[in-house]
């Protein structure tokens, strides 16, 4: 299976348009040592034909344009089979509404994260200009299904969703209640070859069920936005603590790098990092702890075979 970073960075891209961050600022002028990203999404393929994008991030357009298997093979098409949504944050469902141009949409999501899209919002109706423009699947929590393209089109994977720790998006909250299906995680297999990754980019905390997840795999992406719980504090005085919006810093003693310390999974990745992040940076002294512990930086156009 082929698996691609179409983008790497946490909502709000690096740099990100109202930031003045040590990162954002270097990054603009060039004088530190980090690239640019856009925001979350990874695509997947096994015989490097159909692909399956996770995530449809608000820069789905110029991802896509980024990386030439993803471009139409026809006067009108598509070799994008289908959309796996991880949860409803913006970041992650925005670009759904740049995919507007009339084509047909296959997208999986728990029925949560379908709710959250779709009621209410009159901005949905460009996804629906003739019948079954988008055709939602829905992931069923522990349940192993394969994962299909347009008209059910086999794409040799299977996919699994579970519950993370996590919440409703920034805009439904005060609305909902918390919900296991508002944040999964996901395991991406080939049966074939007995390849398998999970994905895990929104972890509010390792529960023992994602501990249990996270005991074989070949490769894993996990939780990089933030390396310490008070990093957004630093740039905005009104900014959350990293808990309060979800998600596991990853430094510190409760942080995911030594909570997962003796994790055996040989391929493992951050991913969803935030502009704040001083992990972004390839000479910062977090950036050498997350290596010398065996993790990696995703970075956008990063791309390897399992
Ligand atoms: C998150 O990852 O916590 C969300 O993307 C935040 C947001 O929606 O701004
Ligand atoms: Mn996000
Ligand atoms: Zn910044």
């Amino acid at each position: 299976m082929r698996i691609r970073i179409l983008g790497s960075s946490a909502g709000g891209g690096f740099p990100q348009w109202n930031c003045g961050c040590e990162n954002c600022r270097g990054v603009r002028e060039g004088t530190i040592q980090a690239s640019p990203r856009t925001q979350e999404s990874v695509c997947i393929s096994a015989d490097g034909q159909d692909w399956f994008l996770i995530q449809a991030s608000p820069e789905i357009r110029q991802q896509i344009e980024s990386f030439s298997s993803l471009h139409p093979r026809n006067l009108r098409h598509s070799p994008i089979q289908a959309i796996v949504l991880t949860n409803g944050d913006l970041d992650h469902c925005l670009g759904l509404l740049s995919l507007r141009e009339s084509y047909p949409l296959v997208v999986y999501a728990t029925e949560r994260v379908q709710q959250g899209f779709v009621e209410g919002n009159s901005l949905y109706r460009t996804l629906q200009r003739f019948s079954n423009q988008i055709t939602w699947r829905s992931l069923t929590l522990d349940h192993e299904t394969s994962l299909a393209g347009v008209n059910g089109k086999p794409s040799g994977l299977t996919i699994e969703a579970m519950a993370v720790p996590g919440q409703p998006p920034l805009h439904l909250r005060g609305q909902l209640s918390e919900n296991p299906e508002d944040n999964v995680g996901l395991k991406i297999r080939d049966p074939s070859k007995g390849h398998s990754f999970l994905y895990l980019p929104s972890v509010k905390q390792i529960s023992p069920e994602v501990s249990q997840w996270l005991c074989s795999a070949d490769c894993v992406f996990f939780d990089g936005t933030f390396w310490s719980e008070n990093e957004l504090s630093a740039v905005d005085s009104k900014g959350k603590r990293a808990q309060d919006m979800a998600h596991i810093p990853i430094g510190g003693k409760d942080g995911s790098l030594s909570l997962l310390a003796t994790l055996q999974i040989p391929r493992r990745i951050f991913i969803h990092v935030n502009n704040t992040n001083p992990i972004l940076r390839t000479d910062s002294l977090e950036r050498q702890r997350v290596e010398d512990a065996g993790w990696s930086v995703a970075y956008d156009g990063m791309e390897f075979e399992l």
